[in-house]
């Protein structure tokens, strides 16, 4: 039952709201303490087989100092209409916090790349891929529409503490939307993995040639990059938008802050332990990666089930709050697990089985989420987390991707003081998704 809305007698006035607006703004809504508020992301035209994968800076966000309680979010049409991942594939969206110069007058909302100047910085999750990779605070595919993101009371992610921001800069956001049109294409599943050869890309959207072993992923579908289409056909370009739903509360000493981390199944960890502080390590996290059909060197357990496995030490453990996995089609599940092999969390797919929106046949459209009893999943500082990603082997699958975004509390609520550490930090800018 994981597609019913959890809070349904707080959503039912949201949504006639929404079918009682087609106007492009926003609108809170306060029930408790609980605020929330719907917006929609600057408008992307899409026809049949093409691609946006842009970056929208300054995007509507919730003011002040708040913590954040939930964010979800899909793509409508200009009427509002839910689109279905069979029409519009929804590879990602991302959304991260920065910081950004006040000197900075006209901000570029459509920017089919991630700014990389001193007047717009990133500020970073808690971990622990290198540089800007994997920094979003929020984030998911086509899993969005049955996954929950929902954090329990009385912990949040702390957002617009002005003690955070640097003299002369403001607090923004952005998001980052990759949309694949796959109406008319010849193979759909091709199309939303990224096949090179579906997209005739040689060269990537920065012009360097892509070496002709790689088959399938980010670099073949980047922006305007078009899809092979059936013989003949025809379809209209049409007009999308992202529409996300925020809620929070407004910030007080009551609220537990939560830190994001996020766990890619590619990282490769250089360890070195010649530093006496303790372990020194140099993350190489690739966010996506290749299954090939049923190999030998892959295989374990369940005949063609494709196992890829990573292990990373956390410096900083603390209690989970919340957990969920991110994969593509093809996916099985994925776990994380502690040093001594304890279940952290473990996360499954739900595919649909029809065609209306939320329920796309042969498409993720959840993922399961771990909410364990506050204070009883305990990470400790400096253990190393092992996570292991399921795909499905029978057929390849290129592009995919093996994530684990946990919401971690360093203390419970009886422990907790008001601190107000710098809890942002400043990293070379690159890009967010894919280091460059
Ligand atoms: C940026 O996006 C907003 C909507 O979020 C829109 O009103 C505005 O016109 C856009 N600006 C540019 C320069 O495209
Ligand atoms: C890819 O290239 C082939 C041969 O040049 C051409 O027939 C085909 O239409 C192209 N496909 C796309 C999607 O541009
Ligand atoms: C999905 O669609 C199928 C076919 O119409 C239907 O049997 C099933 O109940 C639907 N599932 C959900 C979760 O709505
Ligand atoms: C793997 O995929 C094949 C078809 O592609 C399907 O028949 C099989 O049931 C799947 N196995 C699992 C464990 O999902």
């Amino acid at each position: 039952m994981w597609f019913v809305c959890r809070d349904l007698v707080f959503s039912v006035p949201i949504l006639v709201l929404l079918f009682a607006t087609t106007c492009l703004g926003s609108f809170v809504k306060t029930e408790n303490k609980i605020k929330s508020a719907v917006f929609l992301s600057p408008k992307f035209e899409l026809g049949p087989g093409s691609v946006v994968n842009r970056y929208y800076y300054g995007i509507d966000f919730p003011k002040g100092h708040i913590a954040v309680k939930s964010f979800n979010a899909e793509v409508v049409d200009e009427a509002g209409n839910s689109i279905p991942l069979h029409e519009t594939y929804l590879h990602h969206w991302v959304v991260a916090r920065y910081h950004q110069s006040k000197h900075v007058r006209h901000t570029e909302n459509d920017s089919h790349r991630m700014l990389h100047n001193s007047n717009h910085v990133l500020v970073r999750n808690s971990g622990i891929c290198q540089g800007n990779v994997l920094g979003q605070y929020f984030g998911l595919g086509s899993e969005t529409r049955g996954t929950e993101t929902h954090i329990p009371d009385p912990f949040g992610i702390e957002i617009g503490n002005p003690e955070e921001v640097p003299e002369g800069f403001e607090e923004k956001w952005l998001v980052n939307i990759h949309a694949i049109d796959t109406r008319g294409a010849e193979d759909k599943l091709g199309c939303t993995e990224c096949k090179c050869e579906l997209y005739n890309a040689t060269v990537d959207e920065y012009g360097r040639s892509i070496r002709p072993d790689y088959k399938g992923g980010l670099l073949c579908c980047s922006d305007y990059a078009q899809c092979k289409l059936k013989d003949g056909f025809e379809g209209a370009k049409r007009s999308l938008y992202l529409r996300y739903t925020v809620k929070w509360v407004d910030w007080d000493d009551s609220v537990v802050p939560v830190k994001i981390y996020i766990i890619d199944v590619t990282d490769t960890l250089k360890l070195s332990d010649d530093n006496s502080k303790g372990i020194n390590s140099d993350h190489n996290c690739k966010v996506e990666y290749r299954v090939e059909s049923c190999s030998m060197d892959h295989m374990e357990g369940n005949g063609c089930d494709h196992v890829m496995k990573t292990s990373v030490p956390l410096q900083n453990g603390g209690y989970v709050i919340y957990g969920v996995a991110h994969q593509h089609s093809g996916g099985i599940g994925s776990t994380l697990y502690g040093q001594d092999g304890r279940v952290i969390c473990s996360s499954i797919p739900s595919y649909g089985n029809g065609n209306e929106a939320g329920n796309e046949s042969g498409y993720i459209v959840g993922m399961s989420t771990c909410y364990p009893k506050p204070g009883s999943v305990k990470i400790l500082d400096g253990e190393t987390l092992t996570l292991v990603s399921i795909y499905n082997g029978t057929k390849e699958h290129t592009g995919v991707m093996g994530l684990f975004y946990i919401l971690v509390a360093e203390q419970l609520p009886y422990q907790h003081l008001r601190h107000s550490t710098r809890s942002s930090f400043f990293m070379d800018t690159n890009n967010m998704l894919l280091d460059s």
